[in-house]
């Protein structure tokens, strides 16, 4: 199964790649905070001020599910491993099994499209509005996908499912009224070991037609 998610849908690993010529060069490529230019050129050691900004730990502020969260993480941090690892409360929600763009299952929002958190550095995400799965619904109030879900027993070990569940709300916001074809390009990306395609997809059509909410 292709690991290149289509379209404009989401960031692909190809996506990241070329960006992380970007990401090299300076988080200016994304979300860099106004002043990290100021730095750069103020720099008067002869080392480039983003190599002395990645230097040890550093506090940034994510705006996760609608609030600021202040984490402190290294310039290697994995948007992943900022949720998971560093993050107060942990939002252990986005799950890792690849941890390199293969499988989907860390799928996020970034400005409401979906992206693999494990291929973000923690740095870039900063200015961006992130939604992890903790930020659709609750196990009283689950979102209508989440709750399709369970009434189609679209998961068995559950380590796909918010990956999936995150690629097609993304799916629905754009088109709710995706078809079955648009909704399987919409998780292409998102690997289910466990096999539940036929409910997952049934699952989600249910949405997508106004049933099961
Ligand atoms: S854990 Fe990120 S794509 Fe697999
Ligand atoms: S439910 Fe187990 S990997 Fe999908």
């Amino acid at each position: 199964m292709s690991n290149q998610r289509s379209g404009d849908r989401g960031l692909s690993r190809r996506d990241f790649l070329r960006g992380g010529v970007a990401v090299g060069l300076g988080s200016a490529a994304i979300g860099a905070p106004a002043d990290a230019a100021q730095d750069r050129s103020d720099d008067s050691t002869g080392e480039s001020g983003r190599a002395r900004r990645t230097k040890g730990k550093t506090e940034i502020v994510l705006r996760i599910n609608g609030s600021d969260r202040r984490v402190e993480v290294e310039p290697r941090t994995s948007l992943l491993s900022a949720l998971r690892d560093f993050a107060s409360p942990p939002l252990t929600g986005t799950k890792l099994v690849c941890d390199g763009g293969n499988c989907g299952a860390c799928t996020v929002h970034v400005d409401g499209r979906p992206a693999a958190a494990c291929m973000l550095l923690a740095l870039d995400a900063v200015g961006h509005e992130l939604r992890t799965i903790e930020g659709l619904g609750t196990p009283e109030e689950m979102s209508p996908l989440q709750q399709s879900f369970c009434d189609h027993d679209g998961m068995m070990c559950g380590f796909c499912t918010p990956g999936m569940i995150m690629s097609l709300t993304a799916e629905l916001d754009r088109n709710p009224k995706a078809n079955e074809e648009q909704l399987r390009a919409a998780c292409a990306g998102n690997l289910c070991r466990c096999g539940t395609y036929p409910q997952v997809f049934e699952a989600a059509l249910s949405v997508a037609k106004g049933g099961a909410r």
